[in-house]
């Protein structure tokens, strides 16, 4: 996999087929699937340390997840996309910390990293592109301020909020962010951003089926998710019988479009 095949795939209407990732071995699983691309997310914090948010993360956390995912899929034979989370706290100082950040990301093997939030983060995207960094932006509810927005719930309801995100959107694109993704806002705000951008593929949490690609967290479509589950998830383990099987039918289901039902997984 590569960034012209992603873009290739943003372009032609194919679907990108994306999970989380925190070991080799399930890194090594999902890229025999056929996943495209392989998000060591923060949301680490959570399913692997059990923090209850993923503010305790820290930089070195992310740099020895994101080792162990590149030695599983090298393992493997597929080559997913590697995209690292950059954690709370590694980005906002400064552009010159940000680019500290995402080098010891890419060191550690990622092939993009991924920032969270809109407005201010348009300058840091930028600083980093031009500095041959691939930067993966995130919008709509965005678990590292999800104090500010006062839990995890759906974003860009309203026509105000919707504008913003969509102005977000545009100016991440501008400055050269190459995919976005869209985390729990509306499916029809979901279709405009994906609509508005050229360069810059989207990927959709809870945003409908109408993005260029999807990522659900991994234990989340398992069915190992502890608690209670976004209305977005659907446990892909309980029709197979190994988890291989079950990647692989959730990589089918997003090429397809029948994940998400536009019904019962989306708002
Ligand atoms: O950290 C993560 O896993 C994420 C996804 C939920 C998109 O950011």
């Amino acid at each position: 996999m590569n960034l012209h095949r992603l873009m290739q795939m943003h372009a032609s209407g194919e679907k990108i087929a994306m999970l989380t990732a925190y070991d080799s071995t399930f890194a090594a699983l999902a890229d025999r699937a056929g996943v495209d691309s392989l998000l060591v997310g923060d949301s680490l914090g959570m399913v692997s340390q059990g923090q209850d948010s993923t503010l305790g993360v820290t930089l070195a956390d992310m740099v020895y997840h994101t080792r162990s995912v590149v030695k599983g899929v090298q393992a493997s034979e597929n080559n997913a996309w590697i995209i690292a989370d950059m954690p709370f706290g590694s980005y906002q100082v400064s552009k010159d910390q940000a680019m500290q950040s995402a080098t010891q990301l890419l060191q550690a093997g990622a092939h993009m990293v991924k920032l969270e939030g809109g407005g201010w983060t348009h300058e840091t995207v930028e600083f980093l592109s031009q500095r041959g960094v691939l930067v993966c932006a995130h919008l709509g509810l965005t678990p590292q301020t999800v104090f500010a927005l006062g839990g995890y719930k759906v974003q860009g309801r309203d026509e105000q909020a919707a504008g913003i995100l969509l102005k977000h959107a545009t100016e991440l694109e501008q400055a050269g962010a190459c995919m976005l993704v869209l985390e729990m806002v509306p499916k029809d705000l979901a279709f405009k951003v994906t609509q508005a951008l050229k360069s810059c593929a989207t990927i959709g949490i809870g945003a409908g089926n109408v993005t260029s690609g999807q990522v659900l967290v991994m234990h989340d479509m398992l069915g190992a998710g502890i608690g209670k589950m976004p209305k977005f998830v659907r446990n892909f383990l309980q029709d197979h019988h190994s988890i291989e099987d079950a990647m692989r039918a959730y990589v089918s289901a997003v090429k397809e479009g029948s994940f998400p039902d536009n019904e019962r997984h989306a708002w």
